[in-house]
């Protein structure tokens, strides 16, 4: 476990932009005193002009509250929590790279941040619930996606997760039937039906894109983890709340059941 303290070392445009060199490929394109992380990014300002669409959908005072921050990547939204206030924020990622970048945006911030490697498989590992979660980016690099989701559900909310996820298909969304025949077909043949499209090679370059929901399928399994969407601010961000009236449905990997017992 590694905590970016504040640094006595002061420093300079020229220090700052040598070490983002060093830490190698940024995906976040921050802004460190001046200097950009990722100046040619293939989404320009990313992800401070996502966050603006949704920002106002997060408590502004985070004092007293703890966050994690589930595939921080470089710390953009742990480090925007920690400037909200929270008392602690964690920020876990199973990429040490990442991680190197999200310790070093910390430190020239001067914020207090913990940054871990791990799986979002393992949360178990924590030991502790979370005021809020953020899980943005993630699910659709899974291949276990409803995994994870009912292991985030199950070991690190307490209260509050803001989701986001890659879309594509129909935005629409699709009330479903409590059940169907056997026989009937032509639903699935329906572009609103809960779908995510499976990925065997790569999408946009990257191997590791896996599941891409539709909307209604993105929703629904949001909600078959047991939770509640509360807020829906940008296309493809829910601010959802742990539904306190969810039963457990479906097998989840203990991981950390045994570790915390
Ligand atoms: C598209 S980036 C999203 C980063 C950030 N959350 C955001 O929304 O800008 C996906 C991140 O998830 C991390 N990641 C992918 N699979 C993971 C896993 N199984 N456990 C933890 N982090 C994972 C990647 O290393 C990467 O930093």
């Amino acid at each position: 476990m590694m905590t970016c303290e504040s640094s006595e070392k002061t420093w300079t445009p020229t220090a700052i932009q040598e070490r983002i060199r060093q830490l190698g490929q940024w995906f976040h394109n921050m802004d460190l005193r001046g200097v950009r992380t990722a100046p040619n990014h293939f989404l320009g300002d990313y992800p401070a002009f996502k966050w603006r669409n949704f920002e106002n959908a997060i408590p502004s005072d985070l004092h007293e509250r703890s966050v994690l921050d589930i595939g921080c990547n470089a710390g953009f939204y742990s480090i925007e929590m920690k400037k909200r206030g929270a008392d602690r924020v964690v920020g876990i990622d199973f990429d040490e790279v990442y991680l190197e970048q999200a310790r070093f945006a910390a430190e020239v911030n001067e914020l207090d941040i913990e940054f871990r490697e791990l799986s979002v498989y393992d949360v178990g590992a924590l030991g502790e619930k979370f005021d809020v979660v953020i899980f943005m980016g993630v699910l659709y690099h899974l291949r276990h996606p409803l995994l994870a989701l009912d292991l985030i559900r199950e070991h690190v909310v307490k209260d509050l997760i803001v989701f986001q996820s890659m879309q594509r298909g129909s935005d629409r969304i699709f009330e479903t039937a409590a059940d169907y025949p056997f026989e009937e077909k032509e639903i699935f043949n329906d572009q609103d039906f809960p779908c995510a499209y499976f990925i065997e090679k790569k999408y946009s370059k990257d191997p590791t894109n896996w599941w891409i929901p539709n909307r209604s399928c993105a929703e629904a399994m949001l909600r078959s983890a047991g939770f509640k969407i509360v807020g829906h601010p940008e296309d493809e961000v829910y601010i959802c709340k742990a539904d306190p009236e969810y039963r457990e449905s479906g097998a989840v990997y203990p991981a950390g059941r045994e570790m915390n017992s």
